[in-house]
């Protein structure tokens, strides 16, 4: 497979010849490396997308959306090779890589169909004097930035709607994660997506990188997702030339569970919510309150079955949960847990890192733990579930809420309105309702708050990747 960058339909080495090692984080070994580009580079590429994105603005719906259409396709007919790359090197449990290619096809499919679909309006003004006609004329050119812990779907997620709208884009992938990437820009070659709409340059250089695509004027646009901290610098950049910005960002989701909660199915959903991708998710649930007269209940029913995964390589037979991206995300998890057991908390399960070769931390519940200690208000991307008891629900919903963050929130109740008046009053974009997980391509994925800006998936996905022009006219 190509481990150059592809800038206008190329593939070739970065201006200086510079080589990024790629880890398996399972091994710390090397399994291969692949072109790093410049911020000359990047501009270069964004020069290219902007002078192949007219002629595909000017193409067809339908055939833009049959490109898309075959983008679904021969990702779905890649399946394994995909996901395979996707456990080297990200190191998520094999079915989880599979669930991954499926969930980032389906973007292209999604949006194959909202291609065509795209619609203005026409209408009489009110004062009589003329018609008001709306239509969504793509950005132009987008720069896109994308974390590495969905390889695939993070990706798909930005470029199906982007093309679908007539854009063309420039990506820089994850240094950790750039082979899925560069595996999927040659799937949509294949398939005949004209050269120079999708340009990938993977970089060391990625504040160098950003400020050249930024600051290259044919650039109308940043879709960036990656933590709160790198999106404010980002927003700052991107403020220079008043480029429009769809942010996904942190979350510091509460998973909420009642004393009337179907426990089986409150521990299920919250197995699904904490441990997914093994739990490198920004909707993975951060803080578990359970109320008092069922907390001891879930949170042993909880560490029973956090105890039972089985860790390892994610090629492993019967391993749900892979390493952790690299080891200063390991002392990252270790330091937010040593915090929590000062301020109190109880290790009911797990505690620590496992000794390598490899970057893993064991499956982890902790008890009592205070709303106030360090790991109630960061981001753990990692296999540890905090257990808060509650008696008040009002108490309970403001600490829920006592963050800045506000993607995802769930709520584990018999009683359906009680849950949806609690869903109501968590500040989060998305909630999970008797339910473990919320991504769907058919969803409006997007965070309150410092979780983002904007929206991608459902029908607001596309539109996010389109200008609005009104035309007054009369006759
Ligand atoms: C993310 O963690 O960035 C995305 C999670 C998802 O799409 O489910």
């Amino acid at each position: 497979m190509q481990t150059n960058l592809l800038i206008g339909g190329r593939w070739a080495d970065g201006s200086e010849n510079e080589r990024i090692t790629v880890l398996d984080p399972a091994t710390g070994e090397p399994i291969t490396d692949v072109a790093a580009g410049t911020p000359g580079d990047a501009s270069r590429a964004v020069d290219v997308a902007a002078a192949a994105q007219p002629g595909w603005a000017a193409t067809a719906p339908r055939v833009r959306s049959e490109v898309l259409r075959a983008g679904w396709q021969t990702m779905v007919d890649h399946t394994d090779e995909l996901a395979e790359l996707i456990v080297r090197e990200h190191g998520k449990p094999l079915a989880d890589a599979k669930g991954e290619v499926a969930y980032a096809a389906e973007f292209f499919r999604w949006n194959a169909e909202e291609t065509v679909r795209i619609h203005g309006s026409m209408g009489l003004a009110p004062s009589g004097d003329k018609r008001i006609i709306v239509h969504h004329p793509p950005m132009g050119v987008v720069v896109m930035v994308t974390p590495w812990n969905f390889p695939a779907a993070m990706i798909t997620r930005k470029l199906a709607p982007a093309l679908g709208a007539g854009n063309a884009v420039v990506i820089k992938p994850p240094r950790e994660t750039p082979l899925t990437a560069l595996r999927i820009g040659e799937l949509l070659e294949e398939v005949g997506l004209p050269p120079g709409l999708v340009n990938i340059v993977a970089t060391t250089d990625s504040g160098g990188w950003f400020d050249a695509a930024v600051d290259n004027t044919h650039t109308r646009m940043v879709s960036f997702t990656g933590s709160t901290e790198v999106g404010r610098v980002l927003l700052r950049r991107c403020a220079d030339r008043v480029l429009k910005t769809v942010m996904e960002l942190g979350g510091n989701a509460p998973f909420i569970v009642f004393d009337d909660a179907d426990l089986d199915a409150a521990v299920e959903g919250a197995m699904v919510a904490k441990m997914r991708h093994s739990a490198e998710t920004c909707t993975a649930a951060n803080r578990f309150y359970a109320e008092a007269g069922i907390a001891e209940s879930f949170t042993t029913a909880l560490a029973d079955a956090m105890g039972d995964i089985k860790v390892g390589n994610g090629f492993g037979e019967g391993v749900t949960c892979g390493p952790m991206i690299n080891a200063r995300a390991v002392d990252d998890i270790d330091e937010l847990v040593r915090g929590a057991v000062a301020a109190g908390a109880s290790i009911v399960v797990g505690g620590g890192p496992i000794d390598g070769p490899g970057f893993f931390y064991q499956p982890t519940v902790l008890g009592d733990v205070d709303h106030r200690s360090p790991i109630a208000h960061a981001e753990i991307f990692g296999p540890v579930a905090p257990v808060i008891p509650f008696t008040d629900t009002d108490a309970m919903i403001a600490q829920a809420n006592d963050t800045e963050m506000g993607l995802t929130g769930y709520v584990y109740t018999r009683d359906l309105a009680r849950g949806l008046r609690v869903s109501e009053r968590i500040q989060a974009g998305m909630i999970g309702l008797n339910r473990g997980a919320v991504s769907d391509p058919a969803a409006p994925f997007g965070g309150m708050k410092q979780s983002g800006l904007g929206r991608e998936g459902a029908s607001e996905g596309i539109y996010e990747f389109c200008e609005t022009q009104y035309i007054a006219t009369s006759w």
